[in-house]
């Protein structure tokens, strides 16, 4: 049996179908590759020294995952396929509630067709919003999102929740995902951002490349220690180890769970900026900007229920997030396009 990755071939999906395939998982990717290249799956392919099927298929496409699932023995799905520009949603709604929305809920009815009622589903910490308290537990009240973005990952974790509760043969796992950032550890995949990034670390990855000019540091008047804002950085290789993790959930036939994924430490984009600069020896010219609209000043996890339920604990530090995150912007300055 194989687990069918969506979204395998961008940032999160990459690492996840190193570290499936590493555990002894048979995987099979499709990805639509409006965000992606299929050169990341050829790279996966290197690390671990087994083949990546793949699909280059859309999941609003219902007859291409029929297709699939007829032809592929699934039983599970870690659904990552989706946009996921914050701004970009603010100018094209319809456009995300298209793809994320009605992509999610076609896949979702072709799974159930199919008898394949297993999924893990990315959503994020975005859906606490301003977040009632911190460290934001699983168990903090979903907040007002500040933009459609925000609003699909809500929208689907109701969505997900309801299809389970009406149907108990349904196991779904909600992993709410805070800052990803680095890289595997060989530098050969990373995050491939389409034009000027949004993200706090490629943008300082590709100032420090010498593509970009400076850093904008969006605000340094938040209630935080050093005014800038503060995030929860997570390792993107340990986040891929805690869908692994959450496999487990869908195998114990466990119904819908709830988890947050960060290491539960808060850094500002000052101690991000310095311990950059620390782990690379490359200095990072910053200037401080107005505040960026729909920002907050503090977010980041209480990781106790995964550690307690998954047996997963976020492993590297900052330095290494750093350090990596340098190793495959400097080895690939153009992401896949070199
Ligand atoms: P990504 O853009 O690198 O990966 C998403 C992949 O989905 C891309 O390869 C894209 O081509 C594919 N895709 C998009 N729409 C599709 C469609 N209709 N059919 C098939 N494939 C489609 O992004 P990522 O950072 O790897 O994020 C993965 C998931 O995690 C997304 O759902 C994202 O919203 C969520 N997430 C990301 C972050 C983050 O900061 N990176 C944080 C929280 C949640
Ligand atoms: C981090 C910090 C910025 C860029 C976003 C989405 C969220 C989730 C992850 C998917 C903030 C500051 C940033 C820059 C800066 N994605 N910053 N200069 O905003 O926490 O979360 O990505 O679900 O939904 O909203 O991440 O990396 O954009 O910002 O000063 O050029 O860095 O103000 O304090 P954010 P980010």
């Amino acid at each position: 049996m194989a687990i069918l990755v969506t979204g395998g071939a961008g940032y999160i999906g990459s690492h996840t179908v190193v570290e499936l395939q590493n555990a002894g998982y048979e995987v099979v990717v499709l990805d639509n590759l409006s965000n992606s290249s299929e050169k990341s799956l050829q790279r996966v392919e290197a690390i671990t020294g087994k083949q990546v099927p793949f699909y280059k298929a859309d999941i609003l496409d219902r007859d291409a995952l029929s297709e699939i699932l007829k032809k592929e023995k699934i039983d599970s799905c870690i659904h990552f396929a989706g946009l996921k520009a914050v701004g970009e949603s603010v100018a094209k709604p319809w456009e995300y509630y298209e793809n994320n929305i009605a992509g999610t809920l076609t896949l979702v009815d072709v799974m159930r067709k199919a008898g394949v009622k297993n999924i893990i589903f990315s959503s994020s910490a975005t859906v606490y919003g301003d977040p009632a308290f911190i460290p934001i537990t699983e168990e903090c009240p979903k907040g007002q999102c500040t933009n459609p973005y925000g609003w699909t990952k809500s929208m689907l974790e109701q969505i997900l929740s309801d299809i389970q509760k009406a149907d108990p043969e349904w196991n779904v796992v909600l992993l709410r995902y805070f800052n990803p950032i680095g890289a595997h550890k060989s530098g050969t995949i990373g995050e491939n951002p389409n034009g000027i990034p949004n993200n706090l670390m490629p943008y300082i990855t590709q100032v420090a490349v010498g593509k970009l000019k400076e850093l904008n540091v969006f605000g340094n008047d938040y209630d935080t220690h050093d005014g800038t804002g503060v995030r929860d950085y997570i390792h993107v290789v340990d986040l891929a180890r805690g869908h692994v993790k959450a496999l487990k959930k869908i195998e114990d036939k466990s119904g819908l769970n709830i988890y947050n994924l960060g290491t539960g430490k808060g850094y500002s984009v000052l101690d991000i900026v310095k311990n950059f600069e620390e782990a690379t020896g490359v200095t990072i010219p910053y200037v401080i900007r107005d505040r960026r609209p729909g920002d907050i000043a503090t977010c980041y996890s209480d990781a106790g229920k995964a550690e307690a339920e998954l047996g997963w604990k976020a492993e590297y530090g900052i330095k290494e997030m750093c350090a990596d995150s340098w190793k495959w912007q400097s080895q690939n300055p153009n992401g896949y396009d070199d």
